[in-house]
């Protein structure tokens, strides 16, 4: 099965799992949240099941909602590093703001990752639309949405400047000659932008994979045309095939008009799973999450979600028909959950339900041999790379995946047998870029305007 056919699968690693309720689960500890060696053990299980990467959420700040469930806690590069050290091959991606981060610190933090654990690190940067993470850093109120993603795209030009400042082979290491760094291979970026100056070069030797893989998780206008210029590979939201269709059609139009090939991107829409030996089984479990899901929990999230007062929601009526695209919110989900809701003509209490355990992404819930037909469907139809595996429970879900759905997939001939590569970018069947010896143009003006040239 050749690498470009492959199917890709990457684990969305939310704590305790997707549903709120996943920690009440008989097989869940609620102090796992905050222990690294659970998160090594999930991870090595999915490394078992041969999972492309996990991928850590992060928000810098205490999730709004904690007393209902646990929440992205410690930091996810300690995390991925801690993981690093007990696998030897699953890729381990991680978030970063770039609204509440210097990108010189995450370009070394990553660099530093991606050394550590052999070329397996992804960062994926995401503007944080939350406003409470704001207040840590002494903003009260959070950008404007484009305004995020401006500094954004300024941002991963910088980190890429930074991670491409060295040349693979600086490091003379000539003890008799006192010659350590071969310093003309080692090259400032000094970068003027609108949001950052940032002198560089970088203090880490250029990364094993060249630069580590560059995700993105944005739907918007402004979110697809970020993805087009940067990103490797993208988590999106489809609760259907059209959709997804769709959405390959317009990022990837995106990418040609960037200049890049459009398949030079992998997306990975969410996929909540509930397994069972039956439907029955599947269904019954579902009911069991609900049923330990506290309703006025998925009440405030989605009216988080819908930025509206979550007063203003009827649970046994449908949404409100005066809301608006929340200008400075997270425009993929709030779109999302009006696509679901108007498409099913669903009540308030439904459309909760119908969010993948809350989430907001596609949910299906059945045995083995549906999932990995639905995900053989999806994939086939070239829509997608593959999918952001989202397991109702950790603890007991991911386990049914890799030992029933896994299988099955490898069976169809779809995914592999065994890993080939020892990079992400192996993986991902991504090539290692070469070094950009200037950094891009969108960096250039700046500096001949600051230099008056
Ligand atoms: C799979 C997935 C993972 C995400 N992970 C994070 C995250 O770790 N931290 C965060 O602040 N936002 C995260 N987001 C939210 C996005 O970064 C973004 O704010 C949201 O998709 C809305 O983007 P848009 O305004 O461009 O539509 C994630 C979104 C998706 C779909």
């Amino acid at each position: 099965m050749s690498q470009s056919k492959q199917l890709h699968l990457n684990l969305n690693f939310l704590n305790a799992g997707t549903f709120a309720s996943a920690w009440r689960w008989p097989t869940s500890q609620a102090t796992d949240y905050a222990d690294v060696q659970y998160y090594v053990r999930v991870a090595q299980l999915a490394e078992k099941g041969t999972f492309d990467s996990v991928f850590l959420a992060d928000f810098p700040a205490l999730s709004d909602r904690p007393e209902y469930r646990p929440f992205q806690s410690l930091e996810p590069t300690i995390t991925l590093a801690t993981i690093a050290a007990a696998t030897r091959h699953i890729g381990l991606i991680a978030t970063a703001s770039s609204t509440y981060n210097e990108p010189y610190n995450i370009a070394r933090r990553f660099a530093s990752l991606d050394h550590a654990s052999g070329g397996r690190a992804g960062l994926n940067i995401v503007t944080t639309a939350d406003k409470q993470a704001g207040r840590n850093f002494g903003i009260a109120q959070p950008p404007a949405h484009h305004v995020r993603y401006e500094r954004a795209a300024e941002f991963a030009d910088v980190v890429k400047a930074l991670w491409d400042s060295w040349e693979d082979d600086a490091l003379v290491g000539d003890k008799e000659a006192a010659r350590f760094i071969d310093t003309r291979k080692v090259h400032p970026i000094r970068h003027q932008g609108t949001h950052f100056s940032v002198e560089g070069a970088l203090n880490v030797p250029r990364p094993p994979q060249g630069r580590p893989i560059v995700v993105q998780a944005g739907g918007s206008e402004d979110g697809m045309d970020f993805a087009a210029r940067h990103a490797d590979a993208v988590f999106s939201v489809a609760h259907s095939l059209p959709d997804a269709l769709d959405y390959a059609r317009d990022l990837r139009g995106r990418l040609v008009a960037q200049g890049r090939s459009p398949h030079d991107i992998l997306i990975f829409p969410g996929l909540v799973t509930v397994i069972g030996s039956t439907e029955e089984e599947a269904r019954r479990r579902e009911e069991q999450l609900w049923e330990l899901v506290p309703i006025e929990y998925g009440l405030q999230r989605l009216a988080g979600i819908l930025q509206v007062d979550p007063k203003s929601l009827k649970l046994d009526e449908p949404l409100p028909d005066n809301l608006k695209l929340p200008a400075d919110g997270m425009q993929t989900f709030f779109k999302g959950a009006l696509t679901l809701a108007e498409r099913g003509r669903l009540t308030v209490r439904q459309l909760i339900r119908a969010q993948g355990g809350g989430t907001g992404h596609r949910i299906i819930v059945g045995t083995p041999e549906q999932i990995a037909a639905d995900i053989e469907e999806w994939f086939r139809s070239g829509a997608v790379a593959g999918f952001n595996v989202m397991p109702d429970v950790i603890s007991s879900g991911l386990e049914a995946f890799v030992d029933h759905v896994v299988p099955l997939l490898r069976q169809r001939g779809i995914f592999r047998q065994d890993y080939s590569g020892t990079t992400l970018r192996d993986h991902f069947n991504l090539a290692r870029p070469a070094r950009l010896a200037a950094p891009p143009a969108s960096i250039v003006p700046k500096l001949r305007s600051a230099a008056g040239a």
